[in-house]
């Protein structure tokens, strides 16, 4: 039986769509959070219809798939017997905001370390994929960064979410050591290569922010590792059928090949909107010369409020200009291919988000 967490979001959803579009019938547990298990299969149902996930296939789907459970009380679902019978756990659950949630380290460290603990006394278990994030490794600017379990307990970490990230790896590792722990490191998901951005715009309104002020804190020729969430899934679900060791820890990345420049971004972008890129007319500038137009923010975006677009312009921003790329050489020596780049399926994120205001794409990024 495969336990899959964080089904309702964005990678875990497209972990399940593949598993309901694919051709393997696999004895599936997915937790969820809801009042009851009917409430639960829907909120399921209705994330993998985001995903096009036909009705034929939506049907396989039942309330005995469903596990009722928040990871900010996971004494409340831990006890269920069905448990017992997991095999394989894909861990996508955690609160995924550069905000401020109050339930950032409840969640994304006591829960799951709650979590781990209790899959680590399940004898039938064979693999525990924890979705980490690249990010989590605090990286140093215009590196090509290779996975390392190297845990700084000081490190400097640009928000929360990070570091929530970075110590629950540390956490499983040192107190769970019979644990089947594999740690997947996605980099930067961005949209899906058939569906776009409709299962999720996050992220993506990044880059079109970046365009509309023509202003941005890093440069054109800076990189960024991006990979769509599909290819992600395909990485997942591979990962969990491989025999790597326990404890290692695997980058789901673009690396030094498939990064893409800001600049490529920008020709990308533009053609599928049918105009000019911004091209000469983009300006590289300090976070603080951002906050000098904010009176302006409301003509270029709409009604918006200008504080949240700041504080998005300043997080963002900061991961931007790292340049950074996240080495996907493990992966791919695992059998994996090579990921898209993100400029071959930008058009279809450009579609699917048409008619959205930039502060509408990014209200999934600051629950
Ligand atoms: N997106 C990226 O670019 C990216 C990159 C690297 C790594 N990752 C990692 O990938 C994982 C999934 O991220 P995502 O982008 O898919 O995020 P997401 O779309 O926000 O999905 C998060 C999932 O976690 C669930 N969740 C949140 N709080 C919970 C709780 N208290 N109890 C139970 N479930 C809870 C959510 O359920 P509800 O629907 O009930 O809220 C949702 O199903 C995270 O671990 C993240 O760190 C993401």
């Amino acid at each position: 039986m495969l336990l899959i967490t964080g089904v309702t979001g964005f990678l875990g959803g497209a972990v399940l769509e593949k598993i309901l579009t694919g051709g393997e019938s696999l004895h599936l547990l997915l937790l969820a959070r809801a009042s009851d298990p009917e409430g639960g299969l829907e909120r399921v149902r209705e994330n993998m219809r985001k995903f096009n996930v036909p009705a034929e296939k939506l049907a396989s789907l039942t309330v005995d798939n469903i596990l009722i459970g928040d990871l900010s009380q996971p004494e409340d679902f831990l006890n269920d017997p069905r448990l017992e019978q997991v095999t394989h756990v894909i861990n996508c659950a955690a609160v995924a905001s550069f905000g401020n949630n109050p339930l950032i380290w409840k969640v994304n460290v006591e829960g799951t370390l709650a979590l781990a603990h209790r899959m680590e006394r399940v004898k039938t278990l064979q693999r525990f994929l924890h979705v980490g994030t690249a990010m989590s490794c605090t990286p140093e600017q215009n590196s090509l960064v290779a996975e390392s379990a190297e845990f700084r307990e000081n490190a400097e970490h640009l928000v929360e979410y990070t570091r929530s990230k970075s110590t629950i790896e540390q956490l499983m590792r040192q107190r769970c050591p019979d644990l089947p722990l594999l740690i997947a490191r996605p980099s930067i998901v961005v949209g899906h290569t058939r569906h776009g951005c409709t299962p999720s715009s996050s992220i993506f309104w990044v880059f079109s922010m970046g365009l509309m002020l023509q202003k941005f804190m890093c440069s054109m020729e800076d990189r960024i590792d991006v990979v769509p969430v599909d290819y992600c899934a395909d990485a997942l679900l591979m990962l969990l059928g491989s025999n790597a060791h326990s404890g290692e820890v695997v980058h789901i990345s673009a690396g030094e090949e498939n990064s893409v420049r800001f600049g490529d971004i920008d020709m990308a972008m533009a053609q599928a909107l049918e105009k000019a890129p911004v091209g000469d007319k983009y300006a590289q500038v300090s976070y603080e010369t951002l906050v000098k137009m904010r009176r302006e923010l409301k003509g270029i975006f709409g009604p918006c409020n200008e504080r949240l677009m700041l504080k998005a312009m300043r997080l963002y921003g900061g991961f931007a200009t790292l340049n950074v790329r996240f080495s996907n050489e493990k992966l791919i020596s695992m059998g994996m291919p090579k990921p898209p780049r993100f400029t071959d399926y930008i058009a279809r994120c450009v579609q699917t988000t048409q008619g959205l205001t930039i502060p509408e794409q990014m209200a999934v990024d600051f629950k």
